[in-house]
């Protein structure tokens, strides 16, 4: 019998390229998402990319904060296991409204898990985020660091990481991953599916894929007297395919082995800066990309990048890709979908 997971946040951006790994994997997936920042055009278009395993996938739109919408899906269906993406991601925004931060991301959690443990589906994996390590004392980061939160959604990951780990403590038939996720960058190979975020873009590869396009004027390069080889944030960015694939080897983790609550790194361990980034996109799509230098943007930090080492080691998983081959696949979703997924109407 096929497994069958539970994907929330799978009509997003790593949640739709994940769903699409999964069904090819042979899993049954059901997505639960509220399309706060996702459009349920990703979830028709991971159907059809899944070709004749599209029917293994159902889609409900649901807040997780919802705890009796919830509890009719998990008393309706039996899941082997859950992926738990849902949630708010924008550092500046979550400084603005932390209650809100603190609401959906936190609350929804609690309920998840609360739901999860009444009907005896005792294994998850959570999206974390490199953004733990704040500043790092030194890189590469390694999961041992010491975790630390700068603003209020970081501060989400961190609280969410230790509730995890205390519902492990309390009671170990629950084996639970974390998942660190370093930069993702990139699209599905096809095109097809990609990330669009609402408004103006807070990290640096949808900002580059939108001037790209002819959406905005420039990028506006944040710090260029960082102590790095060009003056420019050095981060260890992954493809977001290579990134599915550390899920898909998590749950097998989950699957064959008695883990209690681990964490795992998934990064390529190599560190790029964002001048080294554009000029592989501009490589990749032909484009030009005008630059602004400007102040280092509050709360970045100088270099970040990932030690590699543990998820080779226990997860047997390891990143494919290059820089080269996201900036490609990133241009090929943003020349095909210009506007992601809405139209020009759409867009700010
Ligand atoms: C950011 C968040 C981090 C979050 C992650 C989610 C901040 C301070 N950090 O990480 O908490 O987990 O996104 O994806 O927001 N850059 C520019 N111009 C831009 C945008 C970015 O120069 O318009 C630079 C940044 O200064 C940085 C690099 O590009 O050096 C990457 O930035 P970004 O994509 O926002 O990722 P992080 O800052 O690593």
């Amino acid at each position: 019998m096929p497994k069958n997971i539970l994907i929330t946040g799978g009509a997003g951006y790593i949640g739709s390229h994940t769903v699409l790994q999964l069904l090819l994997c042979g899993f049954k997936a059901t997505i639960i998402d509220n399309l706060d920042n996702s459009s349920e055009i990703a979830v028709t278009r991971v159907k059809e990319l899944a070709g004749q395993f599209g029917s293994n996938l159902i889609f409900y739109k649901i807040d997780l904060r919802n705890k009796p919408a919830l509890e009719k899906i998990f008393a309706s269906t039996n899941f082997d296991a859950v992926i738990h993406f849902a949630g708010l991601k924008a550092v500046g925004e979550s400084v603005r409204k932390p209650l809100l931060y603190y609401n959906n991301n936190i609350i929804g959690t609690i309920n998840l898990i609360e739901v999860m443990g009444a009907h005896g589906c005792k294994k998850l994996v959570f999206s974390s985020s490199a953004t733990v390590y704040g500043w790092p004392k030194e890189v590469p980061c390694t999961e041992d660091f010491p975790i630390a939160a700068t603003n209020p959604y970081g501060r989400t990951k961190l609280f969410i990481e230790e509730i995890c780990c205390d519902v492990y403590r309390a009671d170990s038939e629950w084996k639970i991953i974390l998942l660190r996720y370093f930069n993702p960058i990139g699209a599905h190979p096809s095109g097809h599916i990609g990330e669009d975020p609402n408004g103006i873009p807070n990290n640096l590869m949808p900002f580059v894929q939108q001037v790209a396009v002819g959406r905005r004027p420039a990028l506006t390069v944040f710090g260029k007297d960082y102590k790095t080889k060009d003056g420019t944030g050095v981060r260890d960015y992954i493809h977001v395919v290579d990134l599915s694939d550390g899920h898909i080897a998590a749950l097998r983790k989950l699957f064959d082995s008695n883990i209690g609550c681990e964490v795992y790194n998934l990064g390529t361990g190599k560190g790029t800066s964002v001048l080294e980034m554009v000029a592989a996109f501009e490589k990749a799509s032909g484009k030009k990309i005008p630059l602004v230098m400007a102040e280092r943007r509050p709360g970045d930090t100088e270099t970040v990048y990932a030690s590699t080492k543990k998820a080779e080691l226990e997860l047997n998983w390891k990143a494919k890709y290059g820089i080269d081959e996201m900036c490609r696949d990133q241009w090929n979703w943003a020349n095909k979908n210009p506007y992601g997924y809405g139209g020009p109407d759409s867009a700010i």
